[in-house]
C-alpha cells in the first residue's frame, strides 16, 4: 500500500507483515494526514537482532570515521530541512518558522555531538596502584569508555525530530547502535530524519526506526533483553517504563510545571516577554514551559497588565500561516486543557481573556489569582494557559515551588543576582534560569529534571558520557 510510509530496518523501508496501518492525525484539520506502519513483535524481534550484531562492529569503526558519518548526515539533515518542517507542521501543527528551527538546531546538535565525541572518548585515565594504602607500585589501570550496545531512542510529540537525534548522535558517536520508536504524532518527520542518517551511508542494521502501537509494541521494546539502554523523553509514560525495565541505565526526562518567581525589583518588561516567549511559544507544549507565574504581589497588577498586552498581540490560527498559537496537538489534549481551565472558572481564578477553543485550536489564555486548590497550580496544562499565583514573599514562592512533584527548570527574575543565587539553590529543580525563561539549549549545557521530572542528565556531553560504560585494563608488575 502506497500510501503507508514505510519503517526502517537493515538498512531498507520495509511494509509490516501485520498488514496493518497507525493513522496520524493533522492537528488542525483533525482529519488523517499519513499513516505508518504497525510494526510486530516479531519485527521487532528481528530489529534488536540487527541491532546486536551490527554495533559489535560499529563498535571496532574508527571514532573519526564515527564522527565524519555524523557531520555528513548533518549536512543531509540541513538540506531537508523544508520537507521535514513541512511534515512537523501537518503532523504536530508546529508553527512553519519553528520547524525549520528544529530540523536545523538538530543538524548542529550532531555536528556538535560528532566534536564533542572524538575529544572526550578519545581520552581515558592512567592510574598507579601506590596511591591507595598497603599497595606498591606494581599495578598500571588504563580506563578508557565503550558503548553500552543497543541504545532504545523514544522521543515526544513536541521535538519529534530535535529529541530523536539528542538521543541518537550521542549514542553513534560514542559506538551504540540504535533503535528508534517515534512518538505517533511526528512519526513521519522521524522516518524522514531517519532517511538523512541512511543518506549518510550508516552500516546496515545500525539504525533501525520502527512505528507502531504502543499497546502492540511499547512495552515489548522497553522490555526486550536486546535492550541496554533506554532514552526517553515524554510523560508519565516514563514512570512506568522505569519501574518494568530491567538493570539498564536510563535517561528520563518527564516534563515539569517551572515556575517563573518575578520579585519586586524586577525589570517587568524583560519579565512580560519572557513570560509570553515561555508560556506560549509551541503553544505552551514544552517540558520547559513557563507553567506558572509566582509574582510578589505589589508589582503583580503592573506584570499582569504588560502580559496580557502583549496575550492580545498573538496571533492564533494554523501553522502554515506561522501563527504565534496553533492547535494543540489532540483532542485529548485539549479536552484535558479545558478540564484544568474549568476548574479553575469553578474555584474561582481570575480570567484576564475569554476562554475560547475551536477544535483542537485553544486562544492563549492567562488566568490571575489562582490559588492552591486549583488543579492548574500544579498540573502541566501543555497548552496556551497560564497560571499566575500572587505571593506575598519569596519563600512563598519557593514553598509553592518545592511543593511540586515535578522539579525540571525554573527562573527568577530581579536585578539583585546575590538574591538570585540563594533562590536558585532554595529551588529543586535540575536547572534555575536568572532574567530568562527556562530552556532546554544551548545543547550542550547539561539539562536534567529532579523528582519526577527525570533520571540522569542529558545535553550532548552528559548523554555521551552516560551512553557509555568505563572499562579498565589492569596491568600487573611482576
Ligand atoms: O519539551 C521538552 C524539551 O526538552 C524542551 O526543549 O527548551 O528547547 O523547548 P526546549
Amino acid at each position: 500500500d502506497g500510501d503507508v510510509f514505510k519503517y526502517y530496518a537493515d538498512g531498507e523501508w520495509k511494509k509490516s507483515s501485520s498488514g496493518k496501518s497507525v493513522a496520524i492525525i493533522n492537528p488542525t484539520t483533525r482529519k488523517t494526514q499519513y499513516k505508518v506502519q504497525a510494526c510486530s513483535q516479531e519485527e521487532v524481534n528481528k530489529v534488536m537482532d540487527l541491532a546486536k550484531s551490527a554495533q559489535k562492529l560499529w563498535a571496532k569503526t574508527p571514532l573519526w570515521k564515527r564522527a565524519e558519518l555524523l557531520h555528513k548526515a548533518a549536512a543531509i539533515l540541513k538540506e531537508h530541512k523544508a520537507p521535514i518542517a513541512e511534515c512537523l507542521v501537518k503532523e504536530i501543527a508546529k508553527p512553519a518558522k519553528d520547524a525549520v528551527t528544529e530540523v536545523v538546531r538538530s543538524g548542529d546538535l550532531i555536528s556538535y555531538c560528532a566534536e564533542e565525541g572524538v575529544r572526550i572518548l578519545g581520552e581515558g585515565k592512567f592510574l598507579v596502584s601506590d596511591s591507595f594504602p598497603g599497595n606498591e607500585r606494581t599495578k598500571y589501570c588504563l580506563t578508557s569508555k565503550i558503548p553500552l550496545g543497543v541504545i532504545l531512542a523514544i522521543p515526544p510529540f513536541n521535538y519529534p525530530v530535535n529529541l530523536a537525534v539528542s538521543k541518537i548522535a550521542p549514542a553513534l558517536i560514542a559506538g551504540n547502535s540504535i533503535v528508534l520508536k517515534p512518538p505517533t504524532q511526528g512519526a513521519v518527520s522521524a522516518l524522514h530524519m531517519v532517511h538523512c542518517f541512511h543518506l549518510a551511508g550508516f552500516p546496515k542494521g545500525l539504525i533501525s526506526c520502527v512505528t507502531g502501537k504502543g499497546s502492540e509494541i511499547g512495552d515489548f521494546l522497553t522490555m526486550h533483553p536486546g535492550v541496554n539502554c533506554i532514552s526517553f523523553t515524554g510523560g508519565d509514560t516514563g514512570i512506568a517504563i522505569s519501574k518494568k525495565a530491567g538493570m539498564i541505565p536510563l535517561q528520563m526526562e518527564l516534563g515539569g510545571k517551572d515556575a517563573c518567581i518575578v520579585l519586586e525589583d524586577a525589570d517587568l518588561d524583560l519579565v512580560a516577554a519572557n513570560i509570553i516567549k515561555g508560556g506560549f511559544s509551541y503553544s505552551g507544549q514544552r517540558c520547559t514551559a513557563v507553567k506558572v507565574v509566582l509574582v510578589m504581589e505589589s508589582v503583580a497588577d503592573a506584570l499582569v497588565e504588560k502580559v496580557n498586552a502583549k496575550v492580545a498581540k498573538l496571533s492564533v490560527g494554523p501553522p502554515e500561516n506561522d501563527s504565534d498559537i496553533t492547535p494543540v496537538v489532540s483532542e485529548s489534549s485539549a479536552n484535558f486543557i479545558e478540564g484544568l481551565v474549568l476548574d479553575a472558572k469553578e474555584k474561582g481564578a481570575t480570567f484576564c481573556q475569554e476562554y475560547k477553543r475551536e477544535g483542537n485550536l485553544i486562544w492563549p489564555l492567562l488566568l490571575d489569582n489562582v490559588r492552591p486548590d486549583m488543579r492548574i497550580a500544579w498540573e502541566e496544562p501543555f497548552g496556551p494557559v497560564l497560571p499566575v499565583i500572587r505571593i506575598n514573599s519569596v519563600e512563598e514562592g519557593i514553598h509553592h515551588c518545592n511543593a511540586s512533584n515535578f522539579g525540571l527548570q525554573g527562573c527568577v527574575f530581579t536585578k539583585d543576582v546575590n538574591k538570585a543565587m540563594l533562590i536558585s539553590d532554595a529551588m529543586e529543580t535540575g536547572t534555575v534560569q536568572i532574567n530568562s525563561a527556562p530552556a532546554r539549549g544551548p545543547d550542550h549545557f547539561p539539562f536534567q529534571g529532579i523528582k519526577d521530572s527525570g533520571i540522569g542528565s542529558q545535553g550532548i556531553t552528559n548523554s555521551i558520557n552516560m551512553m557509555t560504560k568505563v572499562k579498565t585494563t589492569v596491568i600487573n608488575l611482576p
